[in-house]
């Protein structure tokens, strides 16, 4: 069994908290800890059929199976590291600092859009975009890209969008425009940002 020590913990979401795996620093174990574990069993199912598809991990860390930890069954996952080891913030963190933000434009400007191309070439469908389940990780002082960490699937019901293309791409075109959206609106005060999301 994995021991958890509270100082290795990364983050802590509405459902889960995040440590980092004793083993393996390039990895991370999430534990539920909050609700029923529905989210988590949805986020693996939608990680099985993105494997059999064969797309690209670029910008989605990979799913490595399930552990048993001290604090109970937990999910291990890539963790996300900056190029000078630590570990990456969230795209939260940059924006909500005026400085961040200006700082990284560029980075940030060309990350965005390489995103949305990343997501709509490989047809990923994600839940609601938040910028505190996306990662800017840091390549190089002055770059980076965008990795989602959370809330990967498809919540409709019927999920006709696995089936069709142009439906998903509707769809993922939507979720991007109610992201960038959600982000002036959350971030108005940050007057840098009009820099990134025009
Ligand atoms: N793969 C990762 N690499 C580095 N940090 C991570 C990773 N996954 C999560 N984190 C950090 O841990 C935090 C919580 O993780 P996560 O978003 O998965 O929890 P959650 O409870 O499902 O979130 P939510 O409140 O959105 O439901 C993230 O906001 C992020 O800061
Ligand atoms: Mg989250």
């Amino acid at each position: 069994m994995i021991e958890l020590d509270p100082h290795s913990l990364v983050g802590k979401g509405l459902h889960r908290e995040c440590f980092v795996h004793p083993d393996d620093p390039t990895r991370c174990i999430k534990i539920v800890v909050a609700g029923t574990g529905i989210e988590e069993r949805r986020e693996q199912a939608c990680y099985a059929a993105l494997a059999r598809r064969n797309v690209s991990w670029e910008m989605l860390p990979r799913f490595h199976g399930r552990v048993l930890t001290n604090l109970g069954e937990g999910a291990v996952f890539d963790l996300v590291r900056d190029y000078d080891h630590r570990i990456s913030l969230t795209l939260a963190h940059y924006v909500a600092s005026r400085q961040l933000t200006a700082r990284h434009r560029a980075a940030l400007c060309r990350a965005l859009a390489d995103l949305k191309k990343y997501l709509l070439d490989n047809r990923i469908i994600t839940m609601t975009l938040k910028p505190k389940n996306i990662l800017f990780q840091l390549e190089a002082a002055d770059a980076g890209k965008l990795v989602i960490v959370d809330n990967i699937g498809n919540s409709d019901l019927i999920p006709l969008a696995n089936y069709s293309s142009r439906l998903a791409r509707w769809k993922i075109n939507r979720k991007w425009r109610r992201f960038e959206r959600s982000m002036r609106r959350d971030y108005a005060a940050n007057d840098a940002l009009p820099g990134v999301i025009p």
